[in-house]
């Protein structure tokens, strides 16, 4: 056990985007009566995933996670939670290809409902209210009463996301997730004109896939083929819902996060002696840490020595988010503090807090070539570096909006207004991810040569 803590620990501690409830009575009844509810996930899962982390942060395995930027209630239905889940397969299976290592699969679900704002207040037509914090803390309408934060809005999300990870969860072991059927939607998005430049890889993967069943290897046959191992994560921002969620493991005796197998520390929140590093800390489950800009040397040391003491595979995720073009200010430097400390870390990249900007008709979007520049510019520094480029970190939907601009169906800045949904920042479309992950796919081809070398 983290000696000398609990999970009530970091109300001493100074805490920043958080809201103030205003009915504190209601507050811990609701508090009260989470504690009572199941975890919704399990030690031994969050263990297992740990172990994935590992392998990856050695390069034996990759991580792919996405999903919303914010899950709202507005938007929770089984189609949304099957399209994203289904392109993350679609995405999984093409990078597995691409890194022969297998891709250890990790969703912004279930549990994705709290944000970090810029501002705490926004203006609109000269009235100025409380920003909108999420779908758990206070309501999207500009208007003064949906603003107030409602301690029941974690009643609702904690039904939202047992009930969407009990959906996942049939979908990863119900035949929903066979690797054939991943495919076959794949190759609907190959065989158009326009993407004509990922079709080679496509193909060779359906080659591969025919070369197994005549093999005898069929989703009939094999577990492997038929099932996946799907995993959940959000930002543990909330941390009334975290505390009344977490979990004593009966195995271990330590603490668990039971509100998702992985949880991570925002770029904003992520002060080494503030209340979100201070809860992050005692639990068991893997922790990602969102470093910016910002992040300095000497704080990731510290932060480095306070989540992970132990120096624990898998524990760590290193999620950079610099921007395209700013990568290399940054991450070299951030590079060589682990490298010194001698901390295993799992490496990962988001391209898209970095890259967001304001298109000229007004929406907040990300376009496609720069999310792509800064993956580039990751994994062409950690090949610099000799250390490993270990995963990716996606905001996108499975559904067909129109929130970033660019790739292959080329999204314009006149488009954004069509079919522009997100409840916070902009997300890549089905298709937009899928080409992403080929784009990914090839340089993790690059990424295999090299350690095939430094053998
Ligand atoms: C996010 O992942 O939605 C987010 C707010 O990221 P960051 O903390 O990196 O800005
Ligand atoms: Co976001």
């Amino acid at each position: 056990m983290t000696r000398g803590w609990t999970k009530s620990e970091w109300r001493q501690k100074p805490r920043i985007q958080m809201p103030e409830y205003p009915d504190a009575a209601r507050l811990a009844e609701v508090e009260a009566q989470l504690a009572q509810y199941p975890p919704l996930v399990f030690a031994g899962e969050v263990r297992a995933l740990k172990a994935k982390l590992g392998a990856a942060a050695r390069g034996e395995a990759f991580l792919l996670q996405g999903g919303d930027c914010a899950e709202s209630f507005a938007e929770f239905n089984a189609d949304s939670i099957r399209d994203t889940f289904k392109v993350l397969l679609q995405m999984a299976v093409v990078l597995t290809f691409g890194a022969k290592v297998p891709v250890v699969k990790v969703g912004r679900m279930a549990g994705q409902f709290a944000k970090p704002r810029s501002a705490p207040t926004e203006t609109v037509g000269g009235q100025e209210l409380p920003s909108y914090r999420g779908d758990i803390i206070n309501g999207f309408d500009f208007t003064a009463d949906a603003r107030v934060p409602d301690p029941a809005r974690m009643l609702q999300a904690y039904t939202q996301a047992a009930a969407s990870l009990n959906l996942l969860r049939a979908f990863s072991t119900g035949g929903f997730a066979d690797v054939h059927r991943v495919h076959a939607w794949t190759l609907g998005f190959t065989e158009g004109e326009k993407a004509e430049r990922y079709r080679a890889l496509s193909n060779r993967i359906s080659d591969a896939l025919d070369f197994m069943a005549a093999a005898g290897i069929t989703g009939a046959t094999n577990h492997e083929i038929r099932s996946v191992d799907f995993y959940t994560s959000h930002e543990a921002l909330l941390l009334e819902y975290e505390e009344a969620l977490c979990r004593v493991d009966s195995t271990s005796g330590l603490p668990v996060a039971g509100s998702g197998h992985m949880v991570w520390i925002g770029d904003r929140t992520r002060q080494p002696d503030g209340a979100h590093v201070e809860f992050a800390r005692g639990v068991q489950n893997p922790v990602g840490l969102k470093c910016g800009p910002s992040l300095e040397v000497d704080d990731l040391k510290r932060l480095i020595e306070r989540l992970n003491p132990e120096n624990e595979a898998g524990r760590l995720t290193l999620i950079a988010r610099f921007g395209a073009g700013k990568t290399g200010d940054h991450l070299p430097r951030l590079i060589r503090a682990v490298q010194e400390e001698g901390a295993n870390v799992l490496w990962v990249c988001d391209p898209m807090h970095g890259n967001t900007i304001k298109s000229a008709s007004g929406y907040k979007t990300r376009p496609f070539d720069l999310v792509l520049r800064e993956v580039h510019e990751f994994f062409a520094i950690h090949n610099a570096e000799g250390t490993i480029p270990g995963g990716v970190h996606f905001e996108m939907t499975g559904k067909d909006v129109t929130e970033c601009t660019g790739g292959v169906r080329a999204i314009t800045d006149e488009d954004l207004s069509d079919r522009y949904h997100t409840a916070c920042d902009p997300r890549l479309n089905a298709s937009q991810s899928l080409e992403l992950a080929f784009l990914v796919a090839e340089e993790l081809s690059g990424r295999r040569d090299r350690m095939a070398a430094a053998v």
